[in-house]
């Protein structure tokens, strides 16, 4: 057990430790009035409800309710105790920590420990005691679990056992031999009736299935009710407390470890009779999650004794589907997934039951199936081939799974495999995977960081030696106006294969060009330095090409460059005919409208402020009619596209939820995104280069760290460089007219 901090440093780290800053190494932030906003990540979510609040230095997840102070959320996203997340932090910000021995009140927590431990010992052996020793114990519950097919060495190695069903059969006798009113509480054994003012048992008349630690000590247990009556709870379990945390247990590892290492396989199961049926049926490997889904505490309990699992599912589709969900998290913590569908109407329990111990082993062998082909057949069994949107969807569900995959083999397989299932071609699959494969290599990223970040503090580490001060002839601020940015930087740094961080500015800039690219947006000069209406397309491309930028992503590229297509070639004389339309339109309700007023008017002021009046309307609905068509017009070709990559980016691009729409739904008075253009969608762009502009100058210090310290020309040369880097940040910013974060680096 590691020592306590001393009062002081926490206090030193409380103080030091801002939301803002500690949530961003794991969310990704916006402004959004006096908060920030961002995707809880204790959740799946697509629209924020993750708000951090500087001032009060405290975030909460306004959808799943966590969140809480800098420690809190370090707890609770990295697992840690509160100590251990003081140590976090502590390293987060360079601030030192004296150890010292356990003070009287540590002594006292882990005899507490200790204490609660020694309860659940006793217990566990009052309860085997019941089960065999005692006349209700021996009608009521060993016959039930022979009934249930349960043999005793199966009872012995699992510890089973039976709480009489007297209320303070537990409590009496922990009593009389010792044990206090505080720990039989603080384990759950007990619970005090307000009532009464007396202590009654927990489990009373179940039988009990205890629950281990992977070394053996019981932690908590589980009681079955023997009655196939609805109305009481069929399982009852120990609560949270200080021994027994949920997440972090799987029942039967204890009992299964051996023959995880042994066999190099885990089976995950959902329940305990599941598990100890096929104990008794001679597979051992097996644990359960215990009715939930899996946690990432469970998973790297389960990860020290092998990185192969098999989940094993009854035929029933709504529960597969429901834990699909988890899945990701196994395939991101490297391990290697397998399914096995059972006969239909069988859980394991059953099956085990059912067959003999040969027939298990051997229908385990043959009806394995990879996870991801599993997901397909899955997935794709109720979705229509008429219906490519839901097609993309589990297209786009069943990539993200295989984003997770980092062996490239398995990949290769999966993109054909996929490819052939889903009816796209191999090239979408991989670039659509790619997509998702370089959020996934941003957040391994940030992982990287993070433990860099506890390695060595926070010293820049130069990543790439060889690279370093090679590239420096170009890098005065000057060429970034002139040249490409991202075809002249170290293609190491920015725009790394397969993880282009400049990937999420560019889909900001593609998600705007691609719902909204027709609208008029501003006017522009044209070549002869004239004016001429142009277009949020017209204002992206020109915007861009002032900095030489493009946009890096091949896909997102071939989408805008489907868009400009569509602008110069079919758009205008479509436009031209609608126009007409609705030009005739506005003048019929013009005319109509004048014969009226001349009925109704008072006066001739009347008839003159009436026909303005008039005139304004007739205009609206003319501009509302072509900024209509020119958005529809846009979405419906791109969605219909004959390209694969257009038609696919595009309906992830126009689909996705605006990030704003549920701060819109609350608040009325808050412009919706298409009137919001005219800050958005600059807006994107300056994020974009302040992003290329922050990589460069992140390469320029991995460069400057790598100088070697004789070169004190290059080292300040580079130093120069950075500064003058820094400088045009700044100046950028303020062309903004407010402070933008910028995106960090490292
Ligand atoms: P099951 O209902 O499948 O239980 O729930 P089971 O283990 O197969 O039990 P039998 O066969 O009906 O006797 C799976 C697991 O979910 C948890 C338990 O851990 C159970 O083993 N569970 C289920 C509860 O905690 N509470 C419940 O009310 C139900
Ligand atoms: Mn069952």
């Amino acid at each position: 057990m590691s020592s306590r901090i001393d009062p002081e440093t926490v206090r030193r780290i409380l103080d030091t430790a801002d939301i803002v800053d500690v949530v961003s190494d794991f969310v990704k932030l916006r402004r959004s009035g006096a908060n920030y906003k961002g995707l809880c990540p204790f959740h799946d979510e697509r629209t924020p409800s993750f708000s951090v609040n500087k001032a009060r230095n405290i975030c909460k997840c306004f959808s799943c309710g966590k969140g809480g102070s800098p420690v809190n959320f370090i707890m609770e996203h990295e697992q840690l105790s509160y100590n251990e997340a003081l140590r976090y932090l502590a390293r987060k910000y360079n601030i030192e920590i004296i150890e010292r021995e356990l003070n009287d009140a540590e002594r006292q927590a882990a005899s507490d420990r200790e204490a609660m431990l020694a309860v659940n010992e006793f217990a566990l052996n009052h309860f085997e005691h019941n089960l065999t020793e005692t006349e209700d114990g021996r009608n009521i519950a060993l016959s039930y679990f022979r009934h249930r097919g349960i043999n005793d060495a199966m009872i012995k190695r699992f510890h089973l056992g039976y709480a009489l069903e007297r209320s303070d059969a537990l409590y009496s006798t922990a009593k009389s031999r010792g044990f206090t009113d505080h720990y039989l509480e603080s384990t759950g054994l007990c619970l005090k009736s307000e009532r009464t003012n007396s202590y009654y048992d927990r489990f009373k008349g179940r039988v009990i299935f205890p629950i281990h630690s992977v070394a053996g000590r019981v932690l908590g247990f589980g009681g079955r009710t023997m009655r196939s009556d609805k109305t009481v709870a069929k399982y009852v379990n120990s609560p949270e407390s200080t021994v027994y945390v949920k997440n972090r247990e799987l029942y039967g590892l204890y009992q299964a470890k051996s023959a995880i290492a042994k066999k190099d396989k885990c089976i995950l199961v959902e329940g305990y009779m599941d598990v100890i049926s096929m104990h008794q049926a001679g597979v051992e490997n097996v644990v359960a999650s215990s009715g939930t889904s899996l946690t990432q505490g469970q998973i790297r309990a389960l990860r020290r004794f092998s990185s192969n699992v098999t989940l094993i599912y009854d035929s029933d589709a709504a529960g597969i589907k429901a834990s699909l969900r988890g899945i990701n998290l196994l395939l991101a913590e490297n391990l290697t997934v397998k399914v096995l569908l059972l006969p239909e109407g069988d859980d394991p329990d059953s099956f085990a039951q059912s067959h003999s111990a040969s027939e298990v082993e051997a229908y385990l062998k043959d009806h394995e199936t990879d996870i991801i082909a599993f997901m397909i057949e899955i997935l794709m069994r109720d979705v229509s081939k008429s219906d490519p949107i839901a097609r993309a969807k589990v297209a786009n569900t069943i990539l993200q799974s295989v984003a997770m995959v980092s062996d490239q083999v398995l990949r290769m397989e999966y993109i054909g495999e996929c490819a052939r299932r889903l009816g796209l071609s191999e090239n979408v699959v991989a670039l659509q995977l790619q997509k998702f494969s370089a959020v996934r290599a941003e957040e391994l990223e940030k992982e990287m960081r993070r433990q860099q970040a506890r390695d060595v503090g926070r010293d820049i580490i130069p990543e790439n030696g060889e690279n370093a001060g090679k590239a420096e002839a170009n890098t005065t601020p000057d060429n970034i106006r002139q040249e490409s940015i991202t075809s002249s930087v170290p293609d190491k740094n920015l725009v790394r294969a397969g993880s282009n961080t400049l990937l999420p500015y560019e889909r900001m800039i593609m998600r705007y060009v691609t719902r909204y690219g027709l609208t008029y947006f501003c006017d522009l000069a044209d070549a002869d330095g004239n004016l001429q209406p142009g277009t949020v397309v017209d204002y992206v491309v020109a915007d861009l090409s002032m900095d030489d930028i493009h946009i890096s992503d091949p896909a997102l590229s071939s989408v805008l460059e489907a868009v400009k297509k569509l602008r110069s070639d079919s758009w205008p004389d479509d436009r031209k005919s609608i126009e007409k339309e609705a030009g005739e339109e506005r003048n019929r309700r013009i005319e109509a409208g004048h014969d009226e007023i001349r009925q109704v008017a008072t006066d001739i002021y009347d008839i003159e402020k009436r026909e303005r009046e008039l005139a304004a309307e007739a205009d609206a609905a003319y501009d509302e009619r072509l900024r209509a068509f020119d958005t529809d017009y846009l979405q419906r070709r791109l969605l219909s596209s004959d390209d694969d990559t257009v038609r696919l980016i595009s309906t992830d691009l126009i689909s996705e939820r605006y990030v704003l729409s549920k701060i819109h739904t609350k608040f009325a008075h808050v412009e919706s995104e298409e009137e919001q253009l005219s800050t958005l969608v600059p807006r994107a762009i300056y994020e974009l280069k302040a992003a290329i502009l922050a990589g460069y100058i992140d390469d320029t210090k991995r460069r400057l760290a790598a100088v070697s310290p004789s070169d004190t020309e290059t080292f300040e040369k580079l130093l120069r460089t950075i500064v003058e880097y820094q400088e045009l940040q700044k100046e950028f910013a303020k062309t903004m007219g407010e402070r933008i974060i910028l995106p960090k680096h490292s």
